[in-house]
């Protein structure tokens, strides 16, 4: 092969080479590319293995001239896919583009309803000072809900607590006090108690500002030798300033209820005036919150601890009332009403 021959082959391959390039657009243009014009069966490579028909003295020059003309197109290949790689990423990055100026998307999220607050805070209060959490039951015999408690089916003390009788001995809890007479029973060893139980109370109220057929009390229970009266109060004192603020104080009141003696209804200064009277306290500057006194000995006895040896002390306090004291709500129907705007009012403390 003459060099005038080969030197026409190369141009015109480089030429042809070029042409096509130009007109390639996209990654599999490229690559269409590249398989024709720089793989191993491409135009070039098939005229290098015709090295053996050039004349020895012009193999030098015949190799580096196919070089060149690789070379030469390698490098219009790179540059097109540079080009190309470029354009296709600012396209990306144009699809992708975030507005930051649009509103995100928020979740509304739900409060803890005040009466959880303050039974978790009442649990987390009474565990402090060594007591049980215990769990009582909504539906109760007649037998743990009223006589373990001292309060016989005459007994005019059934009157305070109209109940929803599901039979002749199935009830809805009136009172968390059912739980006193289970500890005391389950206790077979007749070992001491400290308990506290949270739950749900039933009875057959008109629904009011202040009343609701369903609410919450919180029980409390402590069974030992040498519990006095003093110690309720030592108890309650702490409970009520750890709860409402180291300021408030308490005063016990003389009382009835049949599974205490004595009993005792429990105030607490009122937190808005500090006991100079106002429209929160109704101008006395005590508000009530809770009916306590020392167990009955009756109802020791029925439930297996010898009141000569065993004495106690007892409170059931609502929850709703303590919520409303605490948070200012004026009336109970707002706590069950689920509205999210009065219930995103509420915080843990
Ligand atoms: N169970 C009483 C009520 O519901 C409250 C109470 C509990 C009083 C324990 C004394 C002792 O009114």
């Amino acid at each position: 092969m003459e060099p005038k021959d080969y030197e026409q082959q190369i141009s015109n391959i480089v030429l042809k080479a070029r042409l096509v390039l130009d007109d390639v657009n996209d990654l599999e243009g490229l690559t269409n590319f590249r398989n024709t014009y720089l793989a191993k069966k491409s135009e070039l490579s098939s005229l290098m293995g015709k090295m053996k028909e050039i004349p020895a003295e012009e193999r030098g020059a015949f190799g580096k001239a196919v070089n060149d003309a690789r070379a030469n197109i390698e490098n219009a290949f790179n540059e097109k896919k540079e080009a190309i790689e470029h354009k296709a990423l600012k396209e990306k990055l144009k699809k992708e583009r975030i507005d930051l100026t649009l509103p995100g998307r928020t979740h509304a999220s739900g409060k803890m309803n005040p009466c959880w607050i303050i039974i978790d805070e009442m649990c987390d209060i009474f565990a402090s000072m060594g007591f049980d959490i215990v769990e009582g039951r909504d539906v109760e015999t007649d037998h743990f809900n009223f006589e373990l408690l001292n309060v016989p089916k005459d007994h005019p003390a059934r009157d305070m607590q109209d109940t929803f009788y599901i039979d002749d001995s199935l009830l809805l809890r009136t009172q968390t006090s059912a739980a006193q007479a289970h500890t005391m029973l389950e206790n077979e060893e007749k070992k001491p108690i400290k308990m506290i139980c949270p739950g749900k109370c039933f009875r057959r109220d008109d629904d009011d500002a202040t009343h609701s057929h369903q609410f919450g009390q919180i029980e409390g229970l402590v069974v030992d030798k040498g519990i006095s009266l003093a110690d309720l109060k030592g108890t309650l004192e702490l409970f009520v300033k750890k709860m409402f603020g180291e300021k408030r104080e308490i005063r016990l009141r003389s009382s009835f209820f049949p599974f205490t003696e004595p009993s005792v209804e429990v105030d607490v200064s009122c937190a808005k005036c500090g006991g100079k009277g106002c429209n929160m306290c109704k101008g006395t500057g005590w508000i009530e919150i809770l009916g306590a006194g020392e167990v009955n000995p009756e109802v020791l006895r029925m439930c297996g601890y010898d009141p000569a040896v065993y004495s106690g002390f007892a409170f059931g306090v609502g929850v709703e009332r303590l919520a409303m004291l605490r948070y200012g709500i004026d009336d109970i129907r707002r706590i069950y009403a689920n509205d999210i705007r009065f219930l995103k009012d509420f915080s843990e403390k």
